[in-house]
Parts: structure tokens; sequence; C-alpha cells
């Protein structure tokens, strides 16, 4: 009988993989949890109404990326592409659109993309959207989450991108220029440009034309039509989370989706390759509206785990979860078996990996080695007669340490 084989670019998630993705959604949750976030959870399949609506006409999303399909009752559904549009439309259909939430997700995502190093056709985000929140702190309040989780997961090789959009009358007049710079572009508009250029002028800057790149460079910035309001936003975004992140201003990002308005931003990394953006956000204003919701100015973001994770393996962060506790002979297994049970019991947030087979150390400390673990604990003869533990740290530093059953019970609470 033939085999049956996953769907191209929805991979299965294994073993290290999906307990490094559960590692990264207990430090996020726990991030938007110290934020003031509630957990908001909407469902996988919504109306392609929705996304068409929201992410917009001429997003890539929409027009090449969507999974639909007609159900039995002939009514157009979708995997959803990203989170915000149904967490919008869930709060206009719960008739809350009114007031202010602070809300968090995470979950499966899906886009018919070309599969690739970082991208998948199913991926999951981790979200934050806060409705009901006019320009001003809120904005200040995403960037101060955003760098929160650089500093907790140690991405200070990343760059987080910023611009400005502008209001409806700061863009009018930024297009008004930027299309009289057009008139004078002598090369030719794809089919794909030409379309956004008639449904959504402003993403034309977001063109793959690498030739109308580099003449937009040299045309009309947003920055240079801003407000004093929109442009303090700016500086004070850089003046605060400067220290702790570091922040480049980026005139040409304006994000692949219809829906933004203000505040635009993307983290990158130099670790991703092509695919280096992990995160991105902005705020939404108009969405509500566009939903048939009332006015809620609002604003978010969302990261990928997947390139997250990647982000993780390529600097080779240790996972702090996983120790690996060996003995190297059998008599000692009675102990070695209670002081584990003592172990866990002292912290059930480790992955404690009891190695006691007769295999040699070094092959033991190869598997620990391969599993991840930061530390390994090690009972040998020495260890046992003098009831003791040697603890060797998988870092750089690479040290070496003996403990007493007490002292190791107290280093093993606080990992
Ligand atoms: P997005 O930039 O389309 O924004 O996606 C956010 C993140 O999802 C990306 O930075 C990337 O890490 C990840 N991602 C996107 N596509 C793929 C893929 N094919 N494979 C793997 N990872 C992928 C949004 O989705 C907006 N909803 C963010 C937002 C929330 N804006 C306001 N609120």
């Amino acid at each position: 009988m033939d085999k049956i084989s996953s769907i191209r670019g929805m991979p299965d998630v294994f073993e290290y993989d999906s307990n490094y993705l559960a590692e990264l959604n207990e430090i996020l949750s726990k991030i938007f949890f110290s934020h003031n976030l509630n957990e908001v959870n909407t469902p996988i399949l919504e109306q392609t109404e929705l996304f068409v609506r929201s992410t917009g006409v001429t997003s890539d999303i929409v027009n090449k990326e969507i999974y639909s399909f007609n159900d039995r009752n002939e009514q157009s559904l979708s995997l959803r592409p990203e989170g915000t549009a149904g967490v919008v439309r869930s709060i206009i259909q719960k008739k809350l659109d009114s007031s202010e939430h602070k809300l968090w997700y995470q979950g499966p995502m899906f886009r018919y993309e070309r599969p690739q190093k970082g991208r998948f056709r199913q991926f999951n985000q981790a979200g934050v959207e806060l409705l009901g929140f006019e320009e001003g702190s809120s904005d200040l309040e995403i960037i101060s989450i955003v760098c929160d989780i650089f500093i907790e997961l140690e991405l200070e090789d990343s760059v987080l991108k910023i611009n400005h959009l502008g209001d409806k009358e700061t863009k009018e007049r930024f297009l008004s220029e930027l299309l009289k710079y057009l008139k004078t572009y002598k090369g030719e508009l794809s089919d794909n440009d030409k379309e956004k250029l008639n449904k959504n002028p402003l993403r034309i800057l977001d063109s793959k034309d690498i030739d109308l790149k580099e003449f937009f460079s040299k045309g009309p910035k947003i920055i240079d039509f801003l407000s004093s309001d929109q442009l303090n936003l700016l500086d004070n975004i850089q003046s605060i989370f400067g220290k702790y992140v570091e922040i480049e201003l980026d005139s040409s990002l304006v994000r692949g989706l219809d829906y933004y308005t203000g505040l635009v931003f993307e983290a990158v990394s130099s670790n991703l390759g092509a695919q280096d953006s992990f995160l991105g956000g902005g705020r939404y204003d108009e969405l509500s509206k566009d939903l048939g919701g009332k006015e809620m100015p609002a604003i978010g973001f969302a990261i990928g785990l997947e390139r997250l994770n990647l982000i993780k393996k390529q600097k080779n962060i240790k996972s702090k979860k996983v120790i690996s506790f060996v003995t190297t002979s059998s008599k000692m297994n009675a102990l070695a078996f209670k002081i584990a049970q003592l172990l866990r019991s002292h912290n059930y947030s480790i992955r404690l990996e009891t190695n006691f087979t007769d295999a040699s150390l070094k092959a033991k400390l190869r598997k620990a080695s391969k599993l991840g673990a930061k530390f390994v604990f090690i009972m040998g003869e020495e260890e046992f007669k003098s009831d003791s533990i040697t603890v060797k740290s998988f870092d750089e530093d690479g040290y070496q340490v003996n403990m007493s059953f007490e002292e190791i019970l107290d280093f093993y609470k606080d990992i």
C-alpha cells in the first residue's frame, strides 16, 4: 500500500521542537500575564469575507495565500491566515467594541506560501491586541511588551524596525507626492504593483521589484509628512526603549496587510536568512468599523514561534529546563532514584532526565548534550562515598562544582 505523507509546508512538530515551542509559549504567556493581558481563543475557521475585509484585497494573503473552501452549505470558509481579524470580529459580535481590552492568543495560522526555511503553510503565532486604546501610551505599552520579549529571550542581535503610516490627511498628502514622483518611473510596473496602486497605493512601497524599490529610496519619504505628535511618538519609542533594544527608523516599512494605520513595526534577526522577520505589528484604528463595529482604535503584534525557535537553535541557546542526572554504576541506583525524586519535588518546571544505564560516562555526557541539557548531575564513586553530586555546566563557561545533597536541592529549586 502507498504510504500517506503530511501536506507540504505542514510538518509534524516533534519531540525537541515541540518541547522548545512549549517552552517559548510558557515564557511568552508569563510575559503577557505580567502585562495584565487576558487570553482569548477564537476559531481556526472563519467566513472568508472576514479576511477579505480585514487583511484587504491588495494583500498577498487574500490574493494568493488563503486556504478557502465551500462547506456543505455552500458557504465560503477559510483557515485563519492570522489572528487579529478573528479577535476583532469576536469583540464586535459580543458587543464589547465600546470598551477597552488587552488580549493575547496563541495558535496555528495557515498561509499557502512557498515553503522554505522559516516559512510554512501551517505555523504558530503568539499575538497581542490592545483594543479600544487611542494612539499614545498604548503604542509605548505595546513596544514595552516587545522589549520584554527581546530581553527575556536574549534576542540582542535582533533589530526592531519602526515607521509611522500617518493619519488619513498625512497619508493623502504623502500619496499625492509619491504618485507624482512615480510618474517619472521609466520601468514597467508588474500586474501586482498596478493592482496595489489601484486599491491601496501605499502598499506599492512594499513592492518586490528591486528597481522600483531603488527608485523609491530616492523619492518622497512619509516621515517628512508626519505631524509633530506622530514624530514625537517615534522619538519617544527610540529614547525610552532604544536602551534595551536596537531600534531603527525605516520609512519603507509598510507591512503586508491592508489594515494598518499609524505606527507599524517589524523585528528582524540576522540569524534567520531570507525570512528574517519574526515579529510584526502596528496600529489598526479603522478595522473595527471596516468589520461593521464601532470606532475602536487598536494596536497589536504577532510573533512567529517557529522563527523564534530557529533563532534559538542558531544561537545554540540551551534549554534551562533540561538537566541530565547520570550515575557510573548500578549499585548507586537506589540512592540515585531517591535523589531524583527529591529533586523533582523541589521544582516541577524542570525536565530531569535520568540516565542510570550501564553506558559509559562519556556516552552519557554525549547524550545529555544532544538533549540540549543545561547541566549534568554526576554521581560517580567519589560522590557516592561522600554523599555529594558533581554539577557540570554545558554552557561556554563549562564550570564543574561538587555539591552536598542539601546544596544541590537548593540549587535545583532556583534554576
Ligand atoms: P504578520 O507579519 O503577517 O502579522 O505575521 C507575524 C509573524 O508571523 C511574522 O513576523 C512571522 O514570524 C510569522 N509568519 C508569518 N507567515 C509565516 C509563515 N508562512 N511561516 C512561518 N511564520 C510565519 C500578522 O499576522 C498580524 N496579525 C500581526 C498583528 C497583530 N498586527 C496587529 N496585531
